[in-house]
């Protein structure tokens, strides 16, 4: 999801006393395998809702369709206690213990354990709080040292937040973005696993998984040359002076779209330039209006929902052959309609929305694509997802960190149920609106969307003053946010994100 920037470093402070306390740490050190990278499975969260689809034997992959967001389970405090967090490529912070009262859906966030940190010795609380404020939802949470474990990798004294309020957020938030204004407040995770030894350089792979196949994985420091096909294409990624808002996120450069047809045929558009930056924080996709409009346009009997602002497909279209197809300077990702289809109750909803001013390429196009994040020599790295067995490459350091290891793979994904369907697809980029059909079903309401799209702008960072927390405090004591600055509101737009 995409977080507002913050104020200026204003955990000054801070900073000073992490990078004080980055003296070697030996004994503490734990480097996973002896091979320099951390495996930690991500798994899709279950969605809300009745799914009238549900079939017996897909349990899982339901759970994905219908899910809303990608979860990863970490350990904090001593002894450790395991929390799962929103697998976020979309912003910088990391933090804990949502409050479920105000989250969207309080029985899905009671769902998870919360972080009892009375229970934790490890815990160094300081004063500094600070409001993080995404697409939907901004958590206010009070910074803390703790000790951190991700996969079978341990760091100390990791700065975490620990919400002390919070709006529509469910979970806390793993995020793994750079610093969205260009320099970080304090080291986050990546910092932090690289300081401490445990990775040779800031970078990272996510592997989302396709519907079918419910476990990914988030890798710190290596790549799995078992889970995509061919080569991984280098992308720079856009330095934040040319990126639409100035933001410092993983933004490259599309280069066109298209669709293979169900009979194998490829359409494509003319070659397009467009800043897309890749959120595994987004449930859907949010493009350019005009892209959002010929995507649409390409499904005849799409049904659009003006109170939504989704088009409505016919679920058929989930098991028939053909993908939507996205072009980065001659690679193509091809997402099958079966991932790039977002099942919400009974419904099936085209993974897109418009965005002109920050689009956003999510999960509806990541179940599709394998893509490591290179932090240090800022590039992505892209190739089609595949599953053929696990072989883990570690990252490296320097300009050729990331091995040029071709995939395993070479079989395409194929989709669920080739053949049996008559629906027609074909796209039109001259097409001027999308199909007028009008939707005159009734979604369901109060679905759990996640935060999905974002504002950049705005946010806050202060240091409590007199009233701030004595470092032998625990966060979420009464009154201890007196005295929170709170930044300027965001710029940008809400979309019709909300059902
Ligand atoms: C807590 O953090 C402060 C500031 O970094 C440090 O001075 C102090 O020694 C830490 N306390 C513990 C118990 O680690
Ligand atoms: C957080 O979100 C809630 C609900 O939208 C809103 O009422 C509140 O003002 C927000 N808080 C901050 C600090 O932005």
């Amino acid at each position: 999801m995409r977080l507002f920037f913050s104020a200026a470093s204003l955990l000054g402070v801070a900073v000073q006393s992490a990078t004080a306390a980055e003296e070697p740490q030996p004994a503490h050190q734990i480097v996973t395998r002896g091979e320099g990278f951390i495996r930690s499975p991500v798994r899709p969260l279950v969605g809300h809702g009745p799914n009238l689809r549900a079939r017996q034997n897909e349990v899982e992959v339901l759970n994905q369709r219908g899910g809303t967001r990608y979860g990863v389970e970490i350990e904090v405090g001593t002894p450790p206690q395991k929390l799962t967090l929103i697998l976020d490529t979309g912003s910088p912070n990391t933090w804990i213990n949502p409050v479920c009262e105000t989250s969207n859906l309080p029985s899905d966030c009671q769902k998870f354990p919360q972080f009892d940190y009375d229970q934790s010795s490890s815990l160094n609380v300081t004063d500094y709080v600070d409001t993080l404020r995404y697409g939907i939802g901004n958590a206010t949470v009070q910074y803390v040292y703790e000790t951190i474990s991700i996969g079978s990798a341990t760091i100390e004294n990791q700065l975490i937040g620990i919400a002390v309020e919070s709006h529509q957020i469910p979970l806390g938030i793993l995020g793994v973005s750079p610093p969205i204004q260009g320099q970080n407040e304090y080291p986050y995770i990546l910092d932090t696993l690289v300081d401490q030894g445990l990775i040779k350089s800031r970078a990272f792979s996510v592997d989302l998984r396709g519907m079918d196949n419910p476990t990914g994985a988030l890798i710190f420091g290596g790549v799995d040359t078992g889970k995509y096909i061919g080569e991984l294409a280098k992308l720079p990624i856009i330095p934040p002076s040319r990126t639409p808002s100035g933001a410092d996120r993983y933004y490259i450069t599309m280069t066109g779209v298209g669709l293979t047809l169900t009979d194998g045929s490829v359409v494509q558009s003319e070659e397009l330039e467009v800043p897309v930056f890749l959120d595994t924080g987004a449930t859907l996709s949010h493009l350019p209006t005009r892209i959002y409009e010929a995507l649409a346009g390409s499904f005849p009997d799409a049904q659009y929902d003006p109170n939504s602002g989704f088009y409505i497909l016919p679920c058929e279209y989930t098991e028939m052959p053909g993908s939507i197809d996205f072009y980065f300077s001659g690679k193509a990702i091809r997402v099958p309609l079966n991932d790039f289809i977002w099942e919400n109750g009974a419904y099936c909803i085209l993974g897109v929305t418009p965005e002109d001013e920050e689009p956003i390429l999510g999960d509806t196009f990541l179940r599709a694509a394998y893509v490591v994040y290179d932090q240090d020599n800022r590039n992505l790295h892209l190739a089609q997802a595949a599953d053929c067995g696990s072989h883990l490459v570690a990252i490296g350091s320097g300009a050729d960190a990331v091995p040029s290891s071709t995939g395993r793979c070479t079989a395409l994904p194929t989709a669920t149920t080739a053949g049996s369907n008559s629906k027609s697809m074909g796209l039109d980029f001259t097409a001027t609106r999308p199909p007028a059909n009008t939707f005159t079903g009734t979604l369901p309401t109060g679905i759990d969307v996640g935060p999905g799209p974002a504002q950049s702008g705005g946010g806050g960072t202060t240091v409590t003053g007199g009233g701030g927390l004595k470092p032998t405090g625990h966060p979420n004591a009464a009154g201890r946010v007196e005295g929170v600055g709170m930044g300027v509101a965001g710029l940008g737009l809400v979309l019709a994100w909300m059902l």
